[in-house]
Order: C-alpha cells, then structure tokens, then sequence
C-alpha cells in the first residue's frame, strides 16, 4: 500500500477522538555486563548452547543499589528530555514491572518522588512481559478520553533480583532494564501517533509461568525460601508454543483494527525472549527478519523492559522513516500479550 493511503486510513482510524502521540522515548541499562562465559562458571551451561537456542549472548544485571524505580527513573528522564515534557506536568506515571521495589507502594509512586511529578497519579501494573503495552493502552485511553494530557508509561525488570541462579533452563534467559515512553494529545498532527493497542490474556495457563512464592496464596516463610519459591518458575516448551501463537495473532488483530496487512509493516519490535519465537512468528507473520529490531542477543529478556527499550533504541537509531508503520507485539505470563501499532 502507497505511504499516502496508509496515512489516509491510519488517520480514520485514529482520528475518531482525541489522537494519541508517542512525545518521546527513553532506556536505561544497567552497566554491569553478564556473558555466556560467566555463566559456564556458574551453572552446566554453554556459550554454544544458549547462542544456538536463545540468541543471547549477554545480558545486564543492575547493582545491589539499584532497584526497579532507579532503572524506571534513570530511563524516565531521558524520554521526558525528548518528549521536552516537565515532570510536573504529568498527569499519570504508568509503571509496568514484576520486579517492584517491594509490593507497596507501588512503583509508579517511587518514579514520581524520584522525578517531582508531583500532579501525577500512580500505578504499578503486573502483566509480566507484556506489561509495557498494557500501560501504553492504559496511558493511550486516558489521553484519548481527555482525562489526562501528559502520562509516562515505563516497562523495568530488575529480573536478577527473582533469577534462580543455580536453575541453568532459566538463568541464561533474563537481564535488567528500563524503557519508557511520553503519551501526549496529537492535536497539531506531528506525527508519531500511538494508532492503536490490542492486548489479552488467557489465566487458564498461569502456572506456566510464574514467581509461586511470597504472595497471599504462599507468604514468604522459612519454607518457601528454602523451596526457591521466590524465583521464577517456567515450563519453557509450553510457553514457546504459545508465544508464536499469540503473538501472530495479536499482531494480525493490531493490523486489522488500523485497516493494514503485514505487508504495510516497515518495522516490527517483538518482545525478546528468544530469537527462535521471533523467527517463528516473523515466518507466520511474513514480514522479513531485515524489519524486526533485535537486541536480545545484548540484552536477553527483559520482561516488561524488553520492548520499551527496544522501542527506544530503534527509534533514537535514527532508521525510522516519517510515516513508517511501527508493530510492537508481547507476550508474557498470564498468559498475556498484546500489540500497538504506531505510524512515526
Ligand atoms: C527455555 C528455552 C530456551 C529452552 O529451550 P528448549 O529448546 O525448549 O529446551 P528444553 O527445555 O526442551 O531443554 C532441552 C535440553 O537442554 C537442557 N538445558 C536447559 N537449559 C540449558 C542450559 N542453559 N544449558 C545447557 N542445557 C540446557 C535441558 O535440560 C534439556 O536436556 P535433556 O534433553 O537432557 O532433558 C525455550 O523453551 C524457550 O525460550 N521458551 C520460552 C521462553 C520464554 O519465552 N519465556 C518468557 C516468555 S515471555
């Protein structure tokens, strides 16, 4: 389809209500480097083996000082300089994790002290990997309905902190980070619009993959502690055959709902957790690997980060075109999973 035609149809699409723009966008990884090498020291693993069945290479791994709302802050702060947005005149602070500083308060809160966002209202949101697009959706509906003009969305894992570093099927997998993103109303038409966000979830296969300890359902004891209940748990199989699903499905349903096919798509940013699911789906989905933005192989799975800081990257790289058609697509446990559309 022409560029012009795209526009014409994203522009119906979006322009039923007040349009929703990207304003800016920002990361933060932590310094500390953790290879393959380092982990053959730690667990019967091997370089070869994570590269082959993972595409990772290495990953980050934040300090002992530095919590969930320090990676949200530090990426925070950058996509409000892009945005040219103050952090006074935010009026919400969406922060996606499953890695909070502690259950409560609740992270956004901590981002807001952090950043003297002091009008803004705050939320922590559990959707696992999928969590930054479920508060871009949050953040979009909220400026869309004119309830709000200015709300950060951020995804951040602090992963290593839940990592079971003596489990070799799950510790090569995740690293730490942030990514975030300034949603703001597009009423003079410049551009990097937030077209649309589908996101859902299927709870009939929690156990697939979870963190089961120090909940409601199994507070933290002398027990659970020495169970490892505090660690994520994964059935990675299953999780794997149901990721390509969704996330097909999920992409294909985004597109649809803008009036656009695959073959509009210029870039794709996936959720990284494993370079053989997003071959899979770029195959199912027919959009050439050359379109999808990757840096697992830096930066493993970073859970709600994953994408966030993707999305950063690939638009601060300066490839992305005026009017390129972006498609971010998650999955998570949950299961969840969902996907936005943007035209830059
Ligand atoms: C975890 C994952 C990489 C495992 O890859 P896989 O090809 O499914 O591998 P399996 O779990 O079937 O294990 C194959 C073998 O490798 C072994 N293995 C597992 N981890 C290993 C490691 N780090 N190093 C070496 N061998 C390992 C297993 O013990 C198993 O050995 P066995 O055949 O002797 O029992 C893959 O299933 C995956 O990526 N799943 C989805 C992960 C995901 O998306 N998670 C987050 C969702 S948001």
């Amino acid at each position: 389809m022409k560029k012009a035609e795209q526009r014409r149809i994203v522009e119906a699409a979006a322009g039923l209500d007040r349009p929703v723009r990207i304003a800016g966008t920002g990361s933060y990884l932590p310094e500390r480097v953790l290879s393959n090498a380092d982990l053959e020291k730690m667990v019967d693993t091997t370089d070869e083996w994570i590269v082959t069945r993972t595409g990772i290479r290495e990953r980050r791994i934040a300090s002992e000082k530095e919590a969930t709302s320090d990676l949200s802050t530090a990426a925070a702060k950058r996509a409000l300089k892009q945005a040219g947005v103050a952090a006074e005149d935010l009026d919400g602070i969406v922060v996606a994790t499953m890695t909070p500083d502690m259950v409560m308060p609740n992270t956004g809160c901590l981002v807001q002290d952090r950043l003297g966002a002091r009008k803004a209202a705050c939320f922590g949101l559990e959707a696992a990997c999928s969590g930054f697009t479920y508060g871009l959706e949050i953040g979009r509906q909220f400026v869309r309905s004119g309830a709000m003009d200015h709300v950060l969305v951020i995804g951040a894992e602090k992963l290593s902190s839940f990592t079971d570093w003596q489990d070799r099927s799950t510790c090569v997998l995740f690293g730490d980070g942030a990514g975030a993103a300034v949603l703001a109303p597009d009423q003079d038409g410049a551009g990097h619009r937030l077209i649309t966000t589908v996101i859902g979830a299927n709870g009939g296969l929690a156990d697939l993959l979870k963190v089961p300890g120090g909940g409601s359902r199994r507070p933290a004891s002398a027990e659970t502690v020495h169970e490892r209940q505090h660690f994520i748990k994964m059935a990675g199989r299953e999780v794997f055959k149901y990721a390509v699903t969704e996330m097909c499905n999920a992409g294909r349903d985004a597109l649809k709902r803008c009036g656009l096919t695959t073959e509009d798509v210029d870039w794709v940013v996936p959720h990284q957790a494993n370079i053989r699911i997003i071959q899979a789906v770029a195959e199912r989905l027919k959009v050439g690997l050359e379109k999808w933005y990757l840096n697992i192989d830096r930066c493993g799975n970073m859970s709600a980060a994953s994408v966030a800081v993707a999305f950063d990257e690939l638009v601060r790289s300066g490839r992305v075109q005026s009017g390129d058609i972006l498609l971010m697509i998650v999955f998570g446990g949950g299961f969840t999973w969902g996907a936005s559309v943007v035209q830059w």
